[in-house]
């Protein structure tokens, strides 16, 4: 497989792994009473945004599919519905911090509308990664030549977000173990979730599965 292509699914499975956790802690305050610190949530979008939105996908819509589209017409279709989805990432992100900073600001009575938002975010994005690996990523494997991966590498290392002082990939690492950090039990190493449910022992242990080979700074 070539390079960019692994570099892509590893950079799938990192951004599986927070929204995971993200669905998983809003799960676990809203059906068991437990307050989550909010800059976990905070942690996980801004890592969403920074590096699905702003390192990932460009990667994806300026470089392997505009190579795909060229090798593959019968991936088109499916291209342009992956290009819409990335057009409206953005903005799903931003509806998904107004749902988090009203629920910061108005207390429970706001988080079910951002518990919604997340279970909304998460399930569109899987769908998205699902369609990229079930049909864009093996296409892509099979009618891409070598040249076009070597352009491909070429372009991923040269990539740069164009927004000034963008995070670069340690940066990236470091705000994967931030979250991890600030994460309660199963989902990182933070402190239990403190809440209405305060009988029950705050579960200790790993990380859950993808957060685990990211150890605490
Ligand atoms: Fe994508
Ligand atoms: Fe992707």
């Amino acid at each position: 497989m070539a390079n960019a292509l692994r570099a892509l699914y590893s950079e799938h499975r990192s951004i599986a792994a927070v929204l995971h956790g993200m669905q998983y802690l809003v799960r676990e305050q809203r059906s068991r009473d437990r307050s989550v610190d909010p800059r976990v949530f905070r942690a996980m979008l801004y890592y969403l945004d920074v590096f699905a939105e702003r390192e990932h996908h460009p990667k994806e819509e300026d470089f392997l599919f505009p190579a795909l589209r060229r090798r593959s017409p019968e991936a088109v279709a499916v291209l342009d519905e992956l290009g819409r989805e990335h057009e409206h990432g953005e903005r799903s992100i931003r509806e998904l911090e107004q749902a988090l900073l009203r629920y910061e600001e108005g207390g429970e009575r706001e988080f079910l509308v951002f518990a919604a938002a997340v279970e909304r975010y998460v399930g569109h994005y899987f769908e998205h990664m699902r369609k990229e690996e079930q049909l864009v990523m093996p296409l892509a494997e099979k009618t891409l030549t070598a040249a076009d991966w070597s352009a491909i590498e070429d372009a991923f290392a040269s990539h740069r977000d164009p927004l000034d002082g963008a995070p670069t990939g340690d940066d990236y690492d470091a705000l994967f173990t931030r979250i991890v950090n600030l994460a309660p039990a199963p989902i990182g190493f933070g402190p239990a979730v403190a809440g209405g449910d305060r009988s029950a022992p705050p579960r200790r242990g790993r990380p859950a599965s993808g957060f685990r080979k990211r150890r605490a700074r």
